[in-house]
């Protein structure tokens, strides 16, 4: 892949695109390709959407609340467009797994939409906006066709564009493994792997952009297998791309944690020492009803394996309190595994219900009150576990990829190999660069540290 064209002066306007993305970490990175299947038609990226030529929503469908926002943001926009005469223009798409759950009924609500479009359809957003925008009423693909998608975004008319260091870069999408609170089988269809050679031309492609570090998506990323040997086999020939220097991937599934993949933790320098290994609770009965296909202990197993194989390694989750039937000893199930882990960090969400989902109709649907009692105990007891996780990397020398400038003069802010964000004194040359940073304090949300001198010994990460 080249360097993608920059609109020629004197060609068409340059168009204003605002994209608002919601949701997960392949939403982040479907909008940066959707910017980069329009920028041949001249739309270059905004940061807000007065006056923008076209807006996109990238909606996120997996809890109730996610999904009502997107109506409530339409409101405003179409407020804009009645109201700004420099929006009157305004096109206002709604892209990702609202689209594709709920595309048509979407349009009879939010009538101020102009289409929709699904996850797995948006390389076709040029056809759309080249019919000259307002193609009111348009509703685009619920076929779920990852493959025609994936090869129309490796041709050169969406030649990837990406600002800093450390990118996203999709492997896998879709999910076949119909947990029952939740909605991706049906926003993003069937497993589906890119061919590894796909991949490893758009990481040199990121690479020779200056890109350090990616990390690799799916919604079951350890489920991949586009190429002999699987996710395994993957990062190590990702390993060999000259300068790529990080991997990580995610998310993974407990039950597709394979002995290569655990082995590549010690084996591979570029691949970090993080994983998010989601368990959503820690009773054997709620995981049973989830349809997780596997129990607290066999979880509590895996991780051992994993930490014998990296022992530093930082572990962080997902959980679901106020599954339906939860009981206060299933809850303590939880906390107790929670404990046996330790966490460096994690997610966890009351649960939603979601229509057309099995839990959705289960009996015993528990209290809100009980939801969120339960929710304020575990988040203390994984507040006070991150916590402790960055507290024990104080006074440690680690080699840190600078992202960005901070908020002051003369900071910069980048991550630890754990996926701490760090704030250190230093020159914005270092932006792009690993540099060794000894770590002085942490903060609530991050470490600070001092640059070490060229020579600091540096740890194994
Ligand atoms: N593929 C990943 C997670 C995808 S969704 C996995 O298998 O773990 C991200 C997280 O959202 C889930 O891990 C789960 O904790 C949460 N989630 C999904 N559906 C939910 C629901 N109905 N209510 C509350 N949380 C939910
Ligand atoms: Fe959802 Fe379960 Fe698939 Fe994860 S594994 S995306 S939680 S159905
Ligand atoms: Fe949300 Fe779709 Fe991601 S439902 S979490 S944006 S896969």
């Amino acid at each position: 892949m080249t360097a993608a064209p920059e609109p020629q002066a004197g060609s068409a306007p340059e168009k204003r695109l605002f994209i608002k993305t919601y949701g997960c970490q392949m939403n982040v990175y479907d909008s940066e390709r959707m910017a980069d299947v329009l920028r041949p038609l001249g739309y270059g990226v905004v940061d807000s959407p007065e006056g923008a030529d076209l807006v996109v929503l990238n909606t996120c469908h997996i809890r109730e609340k996610a999904a009502e926002k997107v109506y409530s943001e339409i409101g405003r926009l179409k407020e804009l467009r009645a109201e700004d005469p420099a929006s009157a223009g305004m096109t206002i798409a709604v892209a990702g797994c609202v689209a594709q759950a709920e595309g048509q009924e979407l349009m009879n609500r939010a009538p101020a939409v102009d289409f929709v479009i699904g996850p797995q359809a948006f390389h076709k957003l040029p056809e759309l906006v080249a019919r000259n925008s307002r193609v009111r009423g348009e509703r685009l693909s619920a076929e779920f066709a990852a493959e025609e998608k994936f090869d129309a975004l490796a041709g050169p008319a969406a030649a990837r564009k990406v600002a800093g260091p450390a990118a996203f870069l999709t492997v896998q999408e879709g999910c076949d493994k119909f947990c029952t609170f939740c909605v991706v089988p049906y926003t993003r269809g069937a497993e589906f792997s890119r061919p590894a050679e796909a991949i490893l031309a758009e990481a040199r492609a990121l690479a020779e952009q200056g890109v350090r570090e990616v990390t690799l998506l799916g919604q079951n990323v350890n489920a991949y297998d586009g190429a002999p040997g699987g996710l395994a086999a993957l990062v190590r020939a990702l390993a060999a791309v000259p300068g790529l220097d990080r991997i990580r991937y995610t998310t993974s599934h407990p039950r597709d944690m394979d002995a290569a993949l655990i082995a590549a933790h010690g084996e591979i320098e570029a691949l970090m020492p993080y994983l998010h290994l989601p368990v959503q609770s820690g009773s054997d009965r709620v995981l049973k009803a989830m349809n997780r296909a596997h129990t607290a202990e066999r979880y509590l197993r895996l991780v051992e394996r994993i930490r014998g194989a990296r022992p530093d390694i930082a572990l962080s989750g997902d959980f679901i309190v106020g599954f339906p039937g939860e009981t206060d000893a299933d809850f303590d199930a939880t906390l107790e595994l929670v404990r046996q882990v330790r966490y460096a960090s994690a997610f966890s969400f009351k649960y939603s219900r979601r229509p057309g989902t099995p839990a959705a109709v289960m009996a015993d649907q528990v209290e809100e009150t009980v939801k969120a009692e339960r929710l304020a105990r575990l988040q203390a007891l994984l507040e006070e576990q991150r916590q402790s996780f960055n507290a024990a990397v104080v006074g440690r020398t680690l080699p840190v990829l600078f992202e960005r400038k901070g908020r002051y003069a003369g900071q910069v802010v980048g991550r630890t190999p754990y996926l701490q964000g760090i704030f250190t004194e230093g020159p914005d040359t270092l932006i792009g660069q690993i540099a060794a940073v000894e770590i002085t304090a942490t903060g609530p949300n991050s470490l600070s540290g001092r640059l070490a001198a060229a020579d600091a010994a540096l740890e194994p990460a």
